[in-house]
This record gives C-alpha cells, sequence and structure tokens, in this order.
C-alpha cells in the first residue's frame, strides 16, 4: 500500500495513511501489490473527515486501494446537496487535482464519491470489470434521471433490469480522459456536477470522442437510491458482498446516494462485518483503545447528564447503579437536571450519599423552570466548558445493570456510541433501525433480531436515547445541538449528527442495562412502586418478589409444611411488606373490630379484626393479579389437581385485608373458620423484635406456627379441619394480610 499525499497535505491522511500501513503490515505477510501499482488510483472530495469518510477509507484499505483525496481543510462551496442540486466544486477542485496526471494514459483514475460510499473488491476486480466494460470511460448508472427529468429521452435506451441515468456519484477511466472531461467546459461552484457531466454523456460526439458509456447493470458501481429492493447481502467468508438479483452482478462500489442513508448505513455495517452469520462482529475489535492498566488519574475525564424529565418509577435503583460505576468516581462531573418536585429527596439522597466522590455535582433543581432541550444543552455546555473527553448522557429511565459500562463504551472510540437497553418483555428499545420520510420511527428488518440479542455487535442506527456517550471531540461541533424547530430533544440532537454524516453506533454485543417505563406513573400513593406491576414487572420483582419464591415453586423443593396441610413459603421482599404497613398506616382508616361493618355485602362480620380491606387503598387490581401470578402455582403445587375455574383469570377472592393486632386494641382472634377454599396469611413484620407473642394456632391439629418470616406467607384450607385462631400479642403491633380465596 502506498500512501498519497493529497494536495491539501493533511496531517490527518497521513495519520491515517501511517496507520494503514501499520495495520496492514501487521496483518498480512503477503502483502498484495497497491492499486497505484496495478495503475488504477482511486480519487475523491471530501472538505472534512466525518464519520462516513472514515467508513470510505477503512473500506479502501481493506482492499488495498490508493487513496487520493482533494480539498480536505478547505470550505465546502457546493451547496447543500442532500436537498438540491449543486456539487460543482466538487468538479473545480478535482480539475485541479488531475492535472498531474492529465498526460498518463498509462493510468486509471477511478473518482468517487467518500461520505457515502464503500468498496467491496480491490483494484484486480475493478480493473477486470472496467475492461470488459470496453469503454474509456464509464459512469456509474441509477434510475432517476437527476437534476433535469427533461432530458429522459436523450438517453440511449437500455433493457429492463438496466439502469439508464447518469450518476456522478462514482466514475473510471483513463487519467487522460477523465481530465479532459473534468476541464471541457467552466462550471460554477454552486452548478450542478451531475449535469455537468450528464451533458457530455448526452451529446453523442463527446460520448463518442472519449469512448464514455453507463455502468447500466452494475458491474462495478451500485447506486442504491431506488435500487434497494434490488440487492442482497451475501454472508461468505471471509468478506461478504453485495448481489444484485436483477442482473446477476456483484458490484464493488456501493453508494448510498440520494435519501437512503440510513438503509445503506444498515447494510454497510454488514458488509463491513459490523455482524456475519459464523464470524460474528469483526468491526468491534477494530478501532478501539484500551483502558486497562492505567492508573485512575489517568483515566479520560467524563460529563455525566442526568436527565429527569418526568417523575419515573425505581429511581432509587437508579441512583444506585449510578453509584456503583466502577468508573474512578473522581474523574466525573456530573451535571442533574431533575424537572419535578417529586424527584427532589431523590435527588438529594443520591447527592448526600456520594458527597466528595465526584469531581463535581451539579444540579439544575424544578425551581429554575428550565425545559429539557434548555437542560441538555446545557450539559454539553458543561462539558465544553470543562473540556471533557466524554459526554455521558442518561435518562432516569435507564437501569444499568453493567457496572463496567463506561469503561466498555469509552473503550469501543465511536463518535457516539449507545448501549442497546430494552423495556423488558417488550420490543421497546433506545434505538430506532430506520426512519420513516418524515424522519420518524419505522422498524428495520434486523430490529427485531438485535433486540433479541439474536445478532450481536454493533450496529449503524440513525437514533439512539436515553443513554449514550459522546467523544469529546465532537462535542465542541455540535452545540446547541438538543434544539431544532420543533423537534423533540433527542430527535433534534440526531438528526444534527446524521446531517453531519457522522455516525451513531449501537452494541449489543453484552447485556448494559434495561429501560424502566414511565409513559404514565401514577404518584398518588406513598410507595407508589407497588403499583407498577402491570407497567414495570421486571423492576417490580427484582425490588418486592422474595429471591426464593421460584425456588418455592420448583417442583423439586419441598414445600415447608409447619402444620398439616399448613403451607409456607417465601413470597415477598421485606420492601414489599414494610411498603403495605405504611400504606395502611397512611390511610389510617382501621376498622373498629365490631360485628357491624358497612364495607361488607351483609353489613356483618361474624369475627370481626381491626383491619383495612385492599380495596380502600386501591390494590384490589394489582393484589388479585399477586394471587394469579404468585400465590396459584404455589397452591397449585400444594394442592393438587384443584385450580379455580375460569383458570388462568384470577381466583376469586372478596376479603383481602390487612390485620393490626396490639395489646391495647386486639391482641388476639377467637377460633374461627375462614370463608374460603383456602386462605392465605402474609407476615408483614418480625416476631420477637417488631412484636412479642402472636401467630396462628390450628386447634384439630394442636398446632401452632408461631417463628413467622416476614414476607413468607401461609397457605392453608379455610374450613372444616383448619379451625383456627390468632394468638395473643403481648407487646408491639403486629400486622398480617389475609386473602380468603375461592370463598
Ligand atoms: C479513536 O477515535 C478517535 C476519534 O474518532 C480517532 O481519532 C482515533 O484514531 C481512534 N483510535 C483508534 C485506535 O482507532
Ligand atoms: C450499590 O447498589 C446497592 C444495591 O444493589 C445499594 O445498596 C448501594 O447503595 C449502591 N452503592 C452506591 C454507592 O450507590
Ligand atoms: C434464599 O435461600 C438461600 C439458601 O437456599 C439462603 O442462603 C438465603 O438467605 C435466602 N434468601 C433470603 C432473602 O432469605
Ligand atoms: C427436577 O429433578 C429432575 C430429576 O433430578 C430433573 O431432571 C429436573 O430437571 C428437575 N427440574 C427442575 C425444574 O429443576
Ligand atoms: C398441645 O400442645 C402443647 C404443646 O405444644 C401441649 O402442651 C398440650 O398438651 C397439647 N394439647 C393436647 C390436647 O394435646
Amino acid at each position: 500500500m502506498k500512501c498519497v499525499a493529497s494536495s491539501a497535505d493533511n496531517t490527518f491522511y497521513t495519520f491515517i495513511c501511517s496507520l494503514t500501513a501499520l495495520f496492514l503490515y501487521s496483518l498480512c505477510t503477503l502483502c498484495e501489490a497497491s492499486s497505484l501499482d496495478e495503475g488504477l488510483l482511486v480519487t475523491t472530495i471530501a472538505t472534512e473527515e466525518n464519520d462516513g469518510f472514515k467508513r470510505f477509507l477503512k473500506t479502501a484499505q481493506q482492499n488495498d486501494l490508493d487513496v487520493k483525496v482533494f480539498g480536505l481543510g478547505q470550505v465546502w462551496d457546493g451547496g447543500d446537496v442532500k436537498m438540491f442540486a449543486g456539487g460543482g466544486h466538487k468538479v473545480n477542485l478535482l480539475r485541479k487535482g488531475l492535472e498531474e496526471y492529465k498526460d498518463r494514459s498509462d493510468l486509471i483514475i477511478m473518482f468517487v464519491d467518500s461520505y457515502d460510499l464503500i468498496f467491496l473488491n480491490g483494484a484486480k476486480e475493478i480493473l477486470d470489470k472496467f475492461k470488459k466494460l470496453n469503454s474509456r470511460v464509464v459512469f456509474s448508472a441509477e434510475g432517476f434521471c437527476w437534476p433535469d427529468a427533461n432530458l429522459m429521452n436523450k438517453y440511449p435506451v437500455v433493457s429492463l433490469n438496466e439502469k439508464r441515468y447518469l450518476n456522478s456519484g462514482g466514475f473510471i477511466g483513463y487519467a487522460k480522459d477523465i481530465y479532459e472531461i473534468v476541464s471541457h467546459d467552466v462550471i460554477k461552484n454552486r452548478d450542478d456536477d451531475q449535469l455537468y457531466y450528464t451533458k457530455i454523456y448526452l451529446d453523442p460526439e463527446l460520448r463518442k470522442k472519449w469512448s464514455i458509456r453507463l455502468d447500466n447493470r452494475g458491474e462495478i458501481f451500485q447506486n442504491l437510491n431506488g435500487a434497494l429492493d434490488e440487492i442482497v447481502v451475501k454472508f461468505k467468508e471471509p468478506n461478504s458482498y453485495l448481489y444484485n438479483i436483477k442482473t446477476g452482478t456483484t458490484p464493488i462500489v456501493v453508494h448510498g446516494n440520494g435519501p437512503i442513508k440510513v438503509e445503506f448505513n444498515r447494510m454497510a455495517a454488514y458488509l463491513t462485518e459490523g455482524w456475519t452469520p459464523t464470524g460474528g462482529c469483526k468491526l468491534c475489535k477494530e478501532d478501539t483503545i484500551s483502558l486497562e492498566g492505567l492508573k485512575e488519574e489517568d483515566f479520560p475525564t467524563v460529563m455525566m447528564g442526568i436527565f429527569i424529565e418526568r417523575p419515573t418509577p425505581f429511581i432509587t435503583e437508579f441512583f444506585w447503579n449510578i453509584g456503583n460505576l466502577t468508573y474512578p468516581k473522581q474523574k466525573i462531573d456530573i451535571i442533574i437536571h431533575n424537572a419535578h418536585e417529586y424527584h427532589r429527596k431523590d435527588v438529594v439522597k443520591f447527592t448526600l450519599a456520594n458527597k466528595g466522590k465526584y469531581n463535581s455535582v451539579q444540579l439544575i433543581s424544578p425551581d429554575q423552570e428550565m425545559t429539557e432541550w434548555n437542560a441538555r444543552n446545557a450539559g454539553l455546555d458543561e462539558c465544553i466548558k470543562r473540556d471533557c473527553q466524554y459526554y455521558f448522557s442518561l435518562d432516569s429511565t435507564v437501569q444499568i445493570t453493567n457496572t463496567e459500562i463506561l469503561e466498555v463504551l469509552i473503550e469501543q472510540n465511536r463518535t457516539v456510541i449507545a448501549p442497546m437497553m430494552v423495556r423488558p418483555f417488550r420490543l421497546w428499545s433506545n434505538f430506532w433501525g430506520a426512519l420513516d420520510p418524515e424522519g420518524w420511527y419505522s422498524r428495520s428488518e434486523d430490529y427485531v433480531d438485535l433486540v433479541e440479542f439474536k445478532k450481536k455487535g454493533l450496529w449503524n442506527v440513525p437514533h439512539v436515547t436515553q443513554i449514550y456517550l459522546i467523544h469529546g471531540h465532537m462535542v465542541q461541533k455540535i452545540k446547541g445541538a438538543f434544539i431544532n424547530g420543533n423537534l423533540d430533544a433527542d430527535m433534534a440532537f440526531t438528526k444534527t449528527i446524521r446531517d453531519m454524516g457522522n455516525f451513531m453506533t449501537l452494541t449489543n454485543l453484552e447485556h448494559y442495562g434495561h429501560l424502566v417505563n414511565n409513559d404514565y406513573f401514577d404518584t398518588s400513593h406513598v410507595h407508589n412502586e407497588m403499583w407498577q406491576i402491570f407497567d414495570n414487572p421486571f423492576d417490580w420483582e427484582l425490588r418486592y418478589l422474595h429471591e426464593n419464591y421460584t425456588q418455592a415453586l420448583d417442583p423439586n423443593t419441598t414445600l415447608l409444611q409447619p402444620c398439616p396441610d399448613v403451607y409456607w413459603f417465601p413470597i415477598f421482599t421485606p420492601a414489599f411488606t414494610l411498603a403495605l404497613i405504611d400504606e395502611m398506616e397512611n390511610l389510617g382508616t382501621w376498622s373498629n373490630g365490631q360485628n357491624s361493618d358497612p364495607r361488607l355485602a351483609g353489613g356483618y362480620e361474624n369475627v370481626p379484626t381491626i383491619d383495612i380491606h385492599m380495596n380502600q387503598i386501591g390494590y384490589e387490581r394489582e393484589w388479585l393479579y399477586i394471587i394469579q401470578k404468585y400465590v396459584s402455582p404455589i397452591q397449585q403445587k400444594a394442592f393438587t389437581g384443584y385450580f379455580h375455574d375460569l383458570y388462568p383469570q384470577p381466583p376469586t377472592s372478596i376479603m383481602n385485608f390487612v390485620v393490626r393486632y396490639k395489646p391495647d386494641e386486639q391482641p388476639s382472634l377467637r377460633p374461627h373458620h375462614d370463608s374460603s377454599t383456602y386462605t392465605i396469611n402474609l407476615a408483614l413484620n418480625r416476631p420477637g423484635i417488631d412484636y412479642q407473642g402472636g401467630g396462628c394456632r390450628f386447634i384439630r391439629y394442636n398446632c401452632s406456627v408461631t417463628a413467622l418470616r416476614q414476607g413468607w406467607m401461609l397457605m392453608h384450607p379455610g374450613r372444616l379441619t383448619h379451625y383456627h385462631e390468632g394468638l395473643k400479642t403481648t407487646a408491639g403491633t403486629r400486622y398480617i394480610m389475609i386473602s380468603f380465596v375461592d370463598p
């Protein structure tokens, strides 16, 4: 591989070249001849080095193609070619750059765009195909006649599967001819380059003079706009390739021209080995850096922006996870935007718990009434001000479980990188695989495979949100990116990145955590997360379900039976039982223990207790679901063959209530039957610590359960055999939760 110094003589380019040389030297023992040795020089115009350009160079070097870049560091004057005609600047830069080759009839020059283009093969294959096309100059072809549709009929007719119109994003020919073509006429920088070449091609005399033809079948060049359904990615070791099913060709130069950039980027990730079925992700190991062996004080500085834009469940765990990250805290500065009064105490708790540990923590509190857009921009500004090396943006919905996430993301060394996070049991994630024409969410064909980890690798995606790391070198360039017209803040940000030709990388190489659903979070209770069993079942279980519950459910473990046909199993954490007590005490409307009870249909309770019903705290629906989901399966294990008629409907349970026993109130309960097929009895607090005495005695068996366990449930038949009484609480307060199931 030779490196050709560009006329703009750019140090970056020289750097890339030396890297390339090193890379190739170490990788191949028998390097192929460089493309210049074979007589091919690739040229391109690039005024700045974005991710698209780096990808282009990388695929060139992988295929041993010598590239000469014109225009680097110059101010682009060719207009916004994404939306409008333009690009004459390219012709002018090329004319100047090719001057030194104008007399070379031995050298073949290929000109290609670079921000949206990759190579899939090397000089030999390109030249073979070029020679077979039997012309001195070959332009790439596409299905749209752009920018002047009126010229359509002037084009030679082609057969059905071929592309008829010229595209100026790629052409190849003898140096002398190419030079003559680019210097044939004057063109203003703002004029359209494609129109310039089109006019030459459509002039029969000029066409003949330079022996120009179009690559109508996509032998060398594949323009993707309007052709996405004609090509497929074929996986093959060592390199995947592109196959045109209409013409049967395997194009070498793939150009994501026009408005299909997102789809091109997605495909290019496969073609450049972001993932192959056999090799997995080879790309993942390339262009990485290592933090290994670094002293803590030498770690890069990270600005962490934390955004609490709406009330979010499980924020306690959110902050714990941040506190538990292994990254050296003194290298982290934090800015927190909390938009809600509801979370003020959570933020204070976090800042107090971490006082002095982070390099700095600053707060934008609800009083400041700052909008999300401004707050997110403020995060970037803070990063710029502190000259941070990385900006790590986190929304309150993110539950990080991989404590080394920051190291992992930094080491991957991408412009913007997001760890994939998904709402558990859902397809909802923090990235979009595709965009619809209006720039909104659209599902890519591989979206589900990524979300379900069927494919693991690095993915080039058009939109990431909620958690991402931005390389420090970008931060200055995207100052203010979170505001753009009426766009949502995150959409404004990702549009900026896309429009710059930079990439957002999604990694799903490992599990990094998951997302909490905060679309609607009712904060009217004391312990609001208790109510999250439907919206956030995963986090709900983590906080509230006893860690040994599943073990009790396992058919191979024998359930404890402290008395005959009285089963005993762990089901809830203390966090749940204490929250339940709290909710009841907060409501405070305990019944008076009289027989007359207006809460009941008959208005009369035979064996009254001091209690509050679940429906009084608005927890009836949730509780019945708990019985259905967690209690019913244990019941079926304990009392085989009995299940409710309407299973899997919730079992009927009309009486669900928390009972309070106290020496000076109601200390015990006289022997009785329950109006249930079976009864569940959950211990909410601790005997011997929170209260003395208490327990349940089954009279027929003269058997008592007194050493109750917090969060454990007793389950026993309600009638006939299990006549029982509540034993006397002698000190403190004892709470239990009772349900009469299938009365
Ligand atoms: C890491 O990223 C920076 C910025 O994109 C780049 O300049 C550098 O070459 C990368 N390092 C490696 C080893 O790829
Ligand atoms: C780490 O997580 C645990 C719970 O998993 C929590 O108790 C602890 O406070 C966390 N540590 C920090 C520093 O936040
Ligand atoms: C769960 O069971 C294991 C033994 O099987 C025990 O060590 C552990 O303490 C139990 N967890 C709790 C919360 O009781
Ligand atoms: C129960 O034990 C049997 C035999 O030892 C085993 O094959 C089976 O996988 C176990 N089931 C579970 C759920 O662990
Ligand atoms: C019931 O059990 C207690 C102790 O567990 C014992 O003292 C008592 O004699 C038993 N009563 C009967 C009727 O067996």
